[in-house]
């Protein structure tokens, strides 16, 4: 006699025998889609495995078949990204990339004085190709800069046929009677184009004034230019307080003014003093007065402490200041001490 439980199960166990199991949802791989996808399989239902799109199947088997077990399989399938040329050299410039595998994006740059031709990054596709094409650098040039008004191009050497390359310099001279405002030397930009022109503008100046007690010479021309010269003298005992030569300047303006400055009469007849650094007898050196601008230092007594420092006085269009602590001493008081002679405190 048979149990009825053992029935039971044996009946399970045939019909199971003859149906099979059910196989569950198929495992999940990267980058891989499973078609039909469906949560239980009967036994002898097929799956196929794809790579998405930009992945390529590598090693495995892509097509199953849901076992009388319900158990799928071991999968060995891999889906790789395909892989784009290799991009990694820009000649006159450089790449950025981490892969070249889809669906990176590498970028591209240019070095200095090159420009990029072509769009700045590029993606590798899912048919493994880059998209947009690779750019290219070129160099960048600048075409012959044009010549300002009264301006001559003094120096310019092209080195790329008609056209200069970035960095190139031109350099502008002004004509005669005319000054330059802006810079006179361009230069070839990143942008292909020259830096600022200058200008060139005449420029008139007026007839220099005489200087009272001097005189000044310039070209006999019915009008002084820019960079016309003018000299200045002074007459006998008269010093030019300024340049001897004076230059028509770009705004117009003579580049100085020149005057003459009275000499200075000396009301001291002896004394020891500094001139330039040096100690020298100021009825020697000074007989005919000061010059205007001459500087001299004279020696003082300090009383109390026994000993000597000096103040200076300047001659100033005929009029020089002595220190009040000067004393003037007579030839004839040999007995007393010059301030030059005792010790500087
Ligand atoms: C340079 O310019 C000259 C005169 O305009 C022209 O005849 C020549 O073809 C140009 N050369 C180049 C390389 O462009
Ligand atoms: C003029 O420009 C050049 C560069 O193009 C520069 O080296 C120079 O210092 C500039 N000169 C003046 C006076 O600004
Ligand atoms: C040169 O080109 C750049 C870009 O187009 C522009 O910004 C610049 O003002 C130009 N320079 C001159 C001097 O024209
Ligand atoms: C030119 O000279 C005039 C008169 O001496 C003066 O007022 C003016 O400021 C000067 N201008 C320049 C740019 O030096």
């Amino acid at each position: 006699m048979i149990p009825p439980v053992l029935i039971f199960f044996l009946s399970f166990l045939c019909h199971a025998a003859i149906a099979g199991r059910t196989c569950p949802k198929p495992e999940e791989l990267p980058f891989a889609v499973v078609v039909p996808l469906k949560s239980s399989y009967a036994p002898g239902e097929e799956i196929v495995y794809t790579c998405q799109p930009g992945y390529v199947s590598r090693g495995g088997i892509r097509r199953f078949i849901c076992p009388l077990t319900g158990l799928w399989p071991i999968n060995t399938l891999k889906c790789l990204p395909r892989v784009c040329p290799f991009a990694g050299i820009l000649e006159n410039g450089a790449v950025r990339y981490t892969t070249f595998e889809y669906p990176n994006t590498i970028s591209f740059t240019c070095n200095r004085g090159f420009s990029l031709k072509g769009a700045n990054s590029a993606k590798c596709t899912e048919e493994g190709k880059w998209s947009p094409d690779l750019p290219v650098c070129t160099p960048i040039t600048c075409p012959p800069p044009p010549t300002p008004k009264f301006a001559k191009l003094s120096v310019y050497k092209p080195l790329a046929g008609n056209n200069s390359l970035y960095g190139g310099k031109a350099v502008f001279e002004c004509l005669p009677q005319h000054a330059m405002f802006g810079n006179g030397t361009i230069t070839c930009t990143e942008h292909g184009n020259w830096t600022e022109l200058p200008e060139c503008k005449e420029v008139k100046c007026p007839f220099p004034s005489r200087p009272e007690n001097g005189f000044v010479n310039y070209p006999a021309k019915q009008v002084l230019y820019y960079q016309d010269k003018a000299t200045y003298g002074c007459h006998d005992t008269y010093t030019l307080d300024g340049p001897e030569e004076v230059e028509c300047n770009k705004f117009g303006n003579w580049s100085a003014q020149p005057s003459c400055k009275a000499s200075c009469k000396l009301s001291v007849k002896r004394a020891t003093v500094i001139y330039e650094g040096e100690r020298v007898n100021i009825q020697d050196k000074f007989k005919n007065g000061m010059l205007h601008g001459q500087k001299i230092s004279f020696f003082c007594k300090n009383k109390e402490k026994k000993c000597s420092y000096t103040e200076d006085a300047q001659c100033i269009d005929g009029t020089i200041e002595i220190p009040k602590c000067f004393k003037e001493h007579s030839a004839l008081a040999f007995w007393k001490t010059d301030a030059s002679d005792v010790k500087p405190c």
